[in-house]
């Protein structure tokens, strides 16, 4: 039954989003941030590294105390909530288009200063005009077809001085998009390049302060996934099931990474 969930999950968007919130609080015993893992030291957890992920994209954000943040694809919410825990007068904003992403963040995700709504990146149609002061973005634009759109929403609701930050996978200059055809019609993948990257932020009066590419510590994220699963009360069936899931996705991210696609993450500032 469960083997037919997991091979489900490769299906369609929303069943692979639910996929990986079942894995892993199977695994976990509760949800974890959506994204990739950002490797740092030798040794550390899973967790771990999906937290160094958040903290790099943060470094260059300043202070966030008082500000009001907007995560564009906030997912389940657990960067909103790692952020509200890192800074407690940091008021929060979590948009996304998944309802049961956002259940998860309602119920669980929660502080008296956060709060998610159901909302298009691409529209916006809840934020107002010039009402954040940091925009961050973290692994959601490459399911936006219209990404211009979307970089239009960020000069909209940004202040002027804003700073914002989007770490999305974009598609390397030599790659012509035709790895994993059947993948990304059903993930709903729109992957563009870096060039397009430099036009959506020119036409829509952003400027890139840094831009960086972090394929490398990501790739090295993955590094000792084998331990990531403890086999502790699991009876060997599940423990074999959840090793052979892990194991196929990493595969799949990473030949992505490795031959079609980098991690690139773009700070920028309101002009
Ligand atoms: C890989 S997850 C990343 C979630 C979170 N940012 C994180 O780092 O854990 C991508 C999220 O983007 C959301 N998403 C996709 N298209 C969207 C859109 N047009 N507007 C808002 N959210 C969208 C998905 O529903 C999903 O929750």
């Amino acid at each position: 039954m469960k083997l037919f969930r997991y091979i489900q999950g490769a299906g369609s968007f929303k069943r692979y989003y639910r996929l990986l919130n079942d894995l892993y609080r199977t695994v976990y015993g509760r949800e974890l941030m959506l994204h990739f893992p950002f490797y740092l030291e030798e040794n550390e957890s899973f967790i771990q590294r999906q937290y160094n992920l958040v903290d790099h994209c943060l470094e260059n954000l300043g202070d966030l105390s008082d500000q009001v943040l907007l995560e564009v694809g906030c997912g389940n919410g657990a960067n909103c909530k790692y952020i509200s825990v890192l800074n407690e007068s940091v008021t929060i904003i979590g948009i996304d288009l998944n309802e049961e992403n956002l259940e998860i963040a309602n119920a669980h995700m929660g502080s008296s200063r956060t709060q998610f709504i159901h909302d298009d990146a691409q529209k916006l149609d809840h934020i107002e005009d010039s009402s954040v002061d940091v925009l961050i973005c973290i692994e959601s634009a490459l399911h936006y077809p219209d990404k211009d759109a979307f970089f239009r929403q960020i000069s909209r609701v940004m202040k002027p001085g804003g700073k914002f930050l989007v770490a999305d996978i974009l598609r390397r200059k030599e790659d012509r998009g035709r790895s994993l055809w059947w993948w990304k019609r059903t993930m709903l993948l729109h992957h563009t390049n870096e060039n397009d990257y430099q036009d959506y932020a020119t036409r829509n009066k952003l400027k890139y302060l840094a831009t960086s590419d972090i394929t490398p510590e990501i790739v090295k994220g993955y590094e000792g996934h084998r331990s990531w699963i403890p086999r502790e009360n699991r009876n060997w069936g599940s423990f074999v099931l959840l090793r052979f899931t892990l194991a196929i996705l990493v595969r799949l991210y990473l030949k992505e990474l490795r031959i079609h696609k980098k991690y690139m993450v773009f700070n920028g500032v309101h002009a």
